[in-house]
This record gives structure tokens, C-alpha cells and sequence, in this order.
């Protein structure tokens, strides 16, 4: 059997779910537990919400139900992901503490005791009060051999919780000013207090950037961003050791949410952890994506979700730690919290945990076992029904179990990159901050790029600016206003193709044009300087020309004074909109998919990458000698397989929302 390197601790690929035993009879639990065994799942993840019936009140503990749930799961083998329960302080911890809770950054107004995520991530009490449950569990099952590791609270960020208008947040944000800045002197100056009268006279006067007549200084905000993220992995931090110094033989992950929601550095985020999870809810993420600028397309994706949205996160998560992954939580049929919530489509379930496998993911556990019959999330699926009958998605995950099987004898190391785009929450927090044109956003304007690269049928590594970029090709910058020295020396680094995109260096680190004009430092690669920038209606797409072709200028257009380069591509009054020098590209406008694809195409292929313009529906992804194809569309497409190529499982003349596998020597 070839040398595997799975995370989390099983020797082949492994499937699992989410069980709040805590909900059911304890007369259910242990057929539960027979049937998930003979589903074919290994492992079950429990306890992120259970602080009232772990502690009912200040140091009474109950454990007994825990323990006995425990036991019962590893009665079927089954490994159990023990979670601490920091995702929902109980009431009595509420009214002993009030200022635990958060308070809303639009209205200003406490956000309450009733759901979950009631905490304020500056609350010095509450820090405590997580250590404290953390350590307590992790003593009692931190040698426990029937947990095999934890997940720390439950999707940090999640419900916009990571910035909050207390009064701790405000005391713990002039500390942390007057520690990056040092005299309130420097601070006026780096934020250009000057305009508009906002100089502060003293560090302990600075207010949260939230609730003014108009829009505070987006040097403050970016400030305050820096500030919030320090918090939450402050947190965060203290939460993994607590379970570290108890647990030294268990791992330790947490499930993310797409990076851009949590509004924190991710890859620090990650640090601590022994690997990231992602909670992968394609239908309803997809329809958040596209529902307001391209509605064609959330339509036609509505049951499968877009074919590169999912896998966006997917290669984000494995980007984290540059290592395999877990999705913790696996849409498994409609869910609750969407504008609108449609069936998945027959296959998906099935189709998105394999793709999960194919980026990069060793486990795939399912969100929730038994759909609940009280409370929130009464009209989300699970793999039962409330009455115990098995829900559409049981089958599907026979067909995944099935092929699972057939994977068995391969090696599956991780997925291998000739292209990286770079991003980093700063990019998020620039266009969220300063949006300048509507549906301009530094997220949107990455995946636009990464979407273009996956039809081309490329595998594109997600990596921070500090990574390592020397093994790569093409290293894409699509959006990154403050670009860092390491950034920079990590291009010099590698002698890969540069491609920056349009904004790339635009602002300094304390949000202020650089003066020497955008693009900033870049300005060391390229002898250009952004002369201004007009954002467009999302309505109007102007012609620009390429090659001989043409293509469509969209939504942001820098115009640009260009010394000693070549220009490759002209916008139509002759002006350039894309210019070169050696190695190194900027694009100075937001364009079509059309232009991205010739681009990225004909930089991939200048450096003997081979490309494969997929069906537009159809993507493919390898994990060393395995290959995977996936069918978004309503046809059925036939592949290419190479003529060596064994089919594992699926078929090669690709069915609608069908998969296919196959080895190649
Ligand atoms: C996740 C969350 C779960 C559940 C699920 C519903 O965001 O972690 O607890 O609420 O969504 O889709």
C-alpha cells in the first residue's frame, strides 16, 4: 500500500458527521451510532454548542451523558471530534457577566442572549471563561484515545461577529494604537487626522470607527481591522493552548468560514492548528456570490452551485497550512439561511464531497445526521429525517463510500500548482473600506481570476504574500492594494511570470497613496504610474484590444503613464491597458472572463503549461496519479481520458452532475 499522508489520523480517506446527541433520546444513540457505522462513516463530531448541559451552573459539571455518548460511538468505532462549546456562552455566564456580549458596529445596540456568537472577542472576562471550559474539557478527554482531536469553538466570524462597538473593544483598541503607534502625535500624521478636524488630543479620546454622520477615515478603519483580527486570533490563541497543554497526543483544527467573511487573517488564524476545516455550503454560498451581479448564472447554478465557487474555498483552505484538510460540515440537502433554499440536485452530495477530495480534503463529515425537529434550523436537511427515515442524501453517500472504496490501493498526495494567487485579507478590508465603485470588491475580482484560470483546467495553489513562490510558473497578484517588502522579495525569489492586477500597490500599509503614485513599490518593476482611476456603471462595458481582439473593459479603469515598457493590450482610444516589462505584467482594468482566459492562457502556454479550455460546466482536478472530473451541467459531456487511464469509479462519458475517477501511470 503506497505511503499515505492524510491529516487527522486515518489511513485512507474517511468520512464522517456532525451529531448532537444532546438533542435526542439517549435511547436512540446507539442505534445512531450502528447505522452510521454501517453507512460507512468513521468518525462524528460533537459537543460546539453544549456549554448548558456540560455546565448547568457556575462548577457543576455533567458529564455523565458526554461520557456516556462517547463511549457508545466507540462502541461502533466510530472516532468522535470532542469540540469546546465557546460558540455559545449559557445564560447563567450571560447574567453573571453582561459585558460578554457584543454589540452591533451599525446600530450600536447589544446583540443578545438567544442565538449563538453572543461574545465579544475584547471581552477579557470572556477570554477566561473560554480557557477555562477548554481546559476543563481538555484534562478530562485530552488522553481520551476514542477523541481524536479537537475543533476549537465553531466558525469564528461567522453571523458578523468579528467587530463590535463595546465599550472593552473601544479601551482594547487605544491600547493596541497606542502600542503600533506610540504618541497620539505619529497617529494624527499616519492617518492624516488633519482633514476634517479629526485629530485626537490623546490616546484614550480615539473612538471606534462606527456610527459618524458620514464615512470615518479609512486609515481608522483599516486600523480598526488590524485591531479586530489581532483579537480574534488573540482568542483563538488562548483557546488552542488551553487545549494543547492537556492534549498533546489529540490534533487540534477549527472550521472556517470563507476567508472573506471572517474579516481575519486566515493564515494566522491557521497557525496554531494542525490543520484547517472548512464548512463547504455550495447552494447557498454560490447564490450570496452571484444572486446580485449575475443572476443568469445563479440561476442556472441554483442546485449545484457554481462549478469554481466551492472549489475556491476548497484550494483557500488547502492554502492555509500548504497541506490537506477537513470539511467539517458537508451540505447535505436544502439548508435555512439562504435568500432561498433549492434541493440540490440529484448527484451533488455526492459530486461535491468527491470534489472536496479531488482539492485537497482527507475527511468529509456531513452537516447534520438528524435533521432537528426544534429551535433555528427545523427546515435544514440532514441524512435522516426528524422521524428517523433516511433523507435523499443516504444514497449519495453510498455512491461516495463506493468509489471511496476504489481509491483505496492509490496514492493521493496533495494537489500539485504551476500558477499561485496571492491574496490576504488587507486586499478584503481596502475595497470594503474604500469601495469606489459598486461591485468592486477584492474578493469578487480573485475568484473572476481563479475561475478563468480553472477553466483553463489549471491547478491553482491559494498562498499568502509571504509564501514561497519559487516553485511556480505564474504567480497571480489580481487584487492587492498594500503590497508588503516580503511580497516582493518572494517575486524576486522565483522566476515565475507576474501578473498584478488593477489597484495592485495603490495604497500604503496606512491607507495613503504612495507618493510616488500608485502603483507603489511595484514601481520597482514596472516604470508605470496610475495618472487616475474611473469606475464604471456595472451596466457599461467599454472595448479594449488585445492581440488583435476584442475584449470588455468593466467596472474599474486606470489610466496610466507608461515610461519604458511594452503595452500589450490598448483600450480603444489608444491608451494603455496592460503593460509589460520582462517578467512582469500589470493590468490597469477589471475586464470580461473572455479577456482573463486569452491572458492567463497565453501566459501559461509562453511558459509550457499545458492548458485545456474546459466545457463550462465540466472541471477536472488531480492528486498525483488519480485524476477527478465533475459534471456541473444538465448534459452529459464525454472526457479525454488519457489512453493509459484506468477508470477507478464514475464514467468517462461524463453523466449530468456526474463524476468520473482515473488513474494514469
Ligand atoms: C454552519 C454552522 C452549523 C449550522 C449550519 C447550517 O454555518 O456551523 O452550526 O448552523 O451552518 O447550515
Amino acid at each position: 500500500m503506497a505511503e499515505q499522508h492524510f491529516v487527522g489520523g486515518f489511513s485512507e480517506l474517511a468520512l464522517g458527521v456532525c451529531y448532537y446527541p444532546e438533542h435526542w433520546p439517549e435511547q436512540d444513540w446507539a442505534d445512531d451510532a450502528a447505522q452510521m457505522r454501517a453507512l460507512g462513516l468513521r468518525c462524528v463530531r460533537i459537543g460546539e454548542f453544549a456549554w448548558s448541559r456540560l455546565e448547568p451552573q457556575r462548577d457543576q459539571f455533567d458529564f455523565g451523558w458526554l461520557d456516556r455518548a462517547i463511549a457508545t460511538l466507540a462502541a461502533e468505532n466510530l472516532k468522535v471530534v470532542l469540540c469546546t462549546p465557546t460558540a455559545t456562552p449559557p445564560k447563567w455566564l450571560i447574567d453573571e457577566y453582561p459585558e460578554i456580549l457584543p454589540k452591533d458596529p451599525i446600530s450600536g445596540r447589544e446583540r443578545g442572549f438567544g442565538s449563538r456568537r453572543h461574545y465579544d472577542f475584547s471581552s477579557a472576562k470572556y477570554r477566561d471563561e473560554a480557557v477555562r471550559i477548554s481546559t476543563i474539557l481538555a484534562k478530562r478527554y485530552g488522553d481520551d484515545s476514542r477523541v481524536i482531536g479537537w475543533q476549537t469553538d465553531n466558525e469564528l466570524c461567522c453571523h458578523d461577529t468579528a467587530h463590535s462597538w463595546s465599550d472593552s473593544a473601544r479601551q482594547a483598541f487605544q491600547g493596541w494604537c497606542q502600542e503600533r503607534y506610540g504618541t497620539i502625535a505619529h497617529l494624527n500624521t499616519a492617518w492624516g487626522n488633519v482633514f476634517w478636524s479629526m485629530e485626537y488630543p490623546s490616546f484614550s479620546a480615539i473612538e471606534l470607527p462606527f456610527g459618524t454622520v458620514t464615512e470615518t477615515n479609512p486609515a481608522h478603519q483599516i486600523a480598526y481591522r488590524r485591531f479586530a483580527s489581532d483579537q480574534i486570533l488573540r482568542f483563538h490563541d488562548a483557546c488552542c493552548s488551553a487545549i494543547g497543554d492537556h492534549a498533546s497526543n489529540q490534533w487540534i483544527t477549527h472550521n472556517f468560514i470563507p476567508m472573506k467573511d471572517t474579516q481575519t487573517d486566515c493564515f494566522s488564524l491557521a497557525a496554531p492548528l494542525d490543520f484547517v476545516s472548512y464548512d463547504s455550503y455550495p447552494l447557498g454560498r454560490s447564490e450570496f456570490l452571484l444572486g446580485r451581479d449575475e443572476p443568469e448564472l445563479a440561476r442556472r447554478y441554483m442546485r449545484t452551485g457554481h462549478p469554481d465557487y466551492t472549489a475556491y474555498y476548497l484550494d483557500q483552505c488547502r492554502g492555509l497550512k500548504d497541506r490537506g484538510f477537513w470539511i467539517m460540515e458537508q451540505q447535505p440537502g436544502p439548508v435555512n439561511w439562504a435568500p432561498s433554499n433549492p434541493r440540490p440536485a440529484p448527484g451533488m452530495v455526492t459530486l461535491w464531497t468527491l470534489e472536496a477530495i479531488a482539492h485537497g480534503a482527507d475527511v468529509v463529515s456531513y452537516f447534520r445526521w438528524r435533521q432537528a425537529q426544534f429551535a433555528q434550523e427545523q427546515m435544514h436537511a440532514g441524512l435522516l429525517r426528524p422521524d428517523r427515515s433516511r433523507s435523499d442524501a443516504w444514497q449519495e453517500i453510498e455512491t461516495v463510500v463506493a468509489a471511496l472504496k476504489t481509491l483505496e490501493s492509490a496514492s493521493l498526495p496533495q494537489p500539485r500548482a504551476h500558477v499561485a494567487l496571492v491574496t490576504d485579507v488587507s486586499a478584503q478590508w481596502v475595497s470594503d473600506i474604500e469601495q469606489q465603485g459598486q461591485e468592486v470588491e477584492a474578493h469578487r475580482v480573485t475568484f473572476q481570476f481563479y475561475r478563468a484560470l480553472r477553466q483553463l483546467n489549471v491547478t491553482v495553489d491559494i498562498v499568502s504574500p509571504s509564501a514561497d513562490l519559487s516553485q511556480y510558473a505564474l504567480v497571480v497578484v489580481a487584487s492587492m492594494p498594500i503590497v508588503s517588502d516580503t511580497l516582493l522579495e518572494a517575486c524576486e525569489q522565483s522566476d515565475a511570470t507576474l501578473l498584478f492586477g488593477p489597484r495592485c500597490g495603490a495604497k500604503t500599509e496606512e491607507f495613503q497613496i504612495p507618493t510616488n503614485r500608485a502603483p507603489g513599490v511595484l514601481q520597482s518593476w514596472l516604470d508605470l504610474q496610475v495618472n487616475s482611476v474611473e469606475t464604471l456603471r456595472p451596466d457599461v462595458a467599454e472595448p479594449f484590444e488585445y492581440k488583435g481582439k476584442v475584449f470588455q473593459s468593466r467596472l474599474w479603469c486606470e489610466d496610466l503613464a507608461v515610461t519604458n515598457a511594452t503595452i500589450e493590450a490598448f483600450y480603444q482610444d489608444k491608451r494603455p491597458a496592460l503593460v509589460r516589462k520582462g517578467r512582469c505584467l500589470y493590468l490597469a482594468t477589471l475586464t470580461d472572463d473572455a479577456f482573463l482566459r486569452q491572458l492567463l492562457g497565453d501566459l501559461l502556454t509562453e511558459r509550457e503549461i499545458v492548458i485545456q479550455e474546459l466545457p463550462e460546466d465540466v472541471r477536472m482536478m488531480t492528486r498525483g496519479s488519480v485524476t477527478f472530473a465533475f459534471n456541473y451541467g444538465k448534459e452529459a459531456h464525454t472526457l479525454d481520458a488519457p489512453p493509459s487511464a484506468q477508470v477507478l469509479a464514475g464514467s468517462a462519458k461524463l453523466p449530468p452532475r456526474g463524476f468520473c475517477i482515473w488513474r494514469s501511470e
